[in-house]
């Protein structure tokens, strides 16, 4: 490793967000500083509530937040109208929901190609690609098949390939290995891995999963509403993925 510090790809600055009116109204982001730099696999925790994936919806653009700033690759998220947000959005953001969203009418392979053909990508094409990527996953021989007929650990996968399919330079994960055994979640942090490897990308990923902690180089804490601990981690050994005893 280089002592030049990475470009910085996220930039969040003192933003604020309240959920909900009067006596409901809740304080779920409070003056919140992230970055995330270019070549890294960032990993944000913290328990059930604390505002992990409200963070997460901001960055990818899909939230407004009330106070402060986001740039992702140096554009302003908070000055971009909505449509330019969307197209900046499709191009460089792949985002794996915690709940997968995908399409119940569309097969796997349409489902996981629906960014490239958002990019103008034809459709023959968009199908090749979508495949491989599918393959990558171990989901090869599944893509003609509606979602609803896949396990839970398959329909995550569709999800995290749809979330690849378009090469973006920032991929952000809320919770991508819950649903997951371990030999297909080591299969997905290494996709990841070769993600972060690359100079102009990053990972985030949200986790309560202690089986991928040491693919993280960095872990940001959250507690209600604020980032109270962010640890850089050295790789003396290539991450592994800590496989659960056999039951
Ligand atoms: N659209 C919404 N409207 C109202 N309240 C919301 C909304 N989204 C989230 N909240 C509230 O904001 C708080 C933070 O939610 P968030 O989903 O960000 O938590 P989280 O850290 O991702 O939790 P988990 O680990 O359970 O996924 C919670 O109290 C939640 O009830
Ligand atoms: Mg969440």
């Amino acid at each position: 490793m280089s002592d030049i510090p990475n470009k910085m790809v996220v930039d969040v600055r003192g933003v604020e967000k309240h959920f909900g009116e009067g006596a409901n109204r809740i304080h779920v982001l409070k003056q919140v500083n992230l970055q995330a730099y270019a070549g890294e696999i960032l990993m944000l925790v913290g328990p059930s509530g604390c505002g992990k994936t409200t963070l997460l919806s901001a960055i990818a653009g899909t939230l407004r937040v009330e106070n402060g700033s986001i740039e992702v690759f140096n554009q302003q998220l908070h000055r971009m109208s909505g449509g330019a947000l969307t197209k900046f959005r499709a191009k460089n953001i792949g985002f794996i929901f915690q709940q997968f969203n995908l399409i119940p009418t569309l097969s796997v392979a349409e489902n996981v190609g629906i960014p490239l053909l958002i990019q103008g990508v034809g459709n023959r094409e968009a199908m090749k690609r979508s495949r491989a990527v599918l393959d990558a996953v171990g989901l090869g021989k599944r893509w003609n098949e509606r979602p609803n007929k896949l396990s839970g650990g398959q329909q995550q996968r569709v999800a995290i390939a749809r979330a690849l399919v378009h090469e973006p330079p920032l991929v952000i994960c809320d919770e991508p290995t819950a649903a997951l055994d371990s030999q297909n979640g080591e299969i997905v942090l290494e996709l990841f891995r070769n993600v972060a490897r690359s100079a102009n990308r990053a990972v985030i990923i949200v986790t309560h999963d202690n089986r991928i902690f040491s693919y993280a180089d960095r872990i940001a804490r959250m507690d209600d509403g604020e980032i109270v601990e962010e640890k850089k981690q050295t790789h003396d050994h290539p991450p592994q993925f800590l496989h659960e005893h056999a039951l």
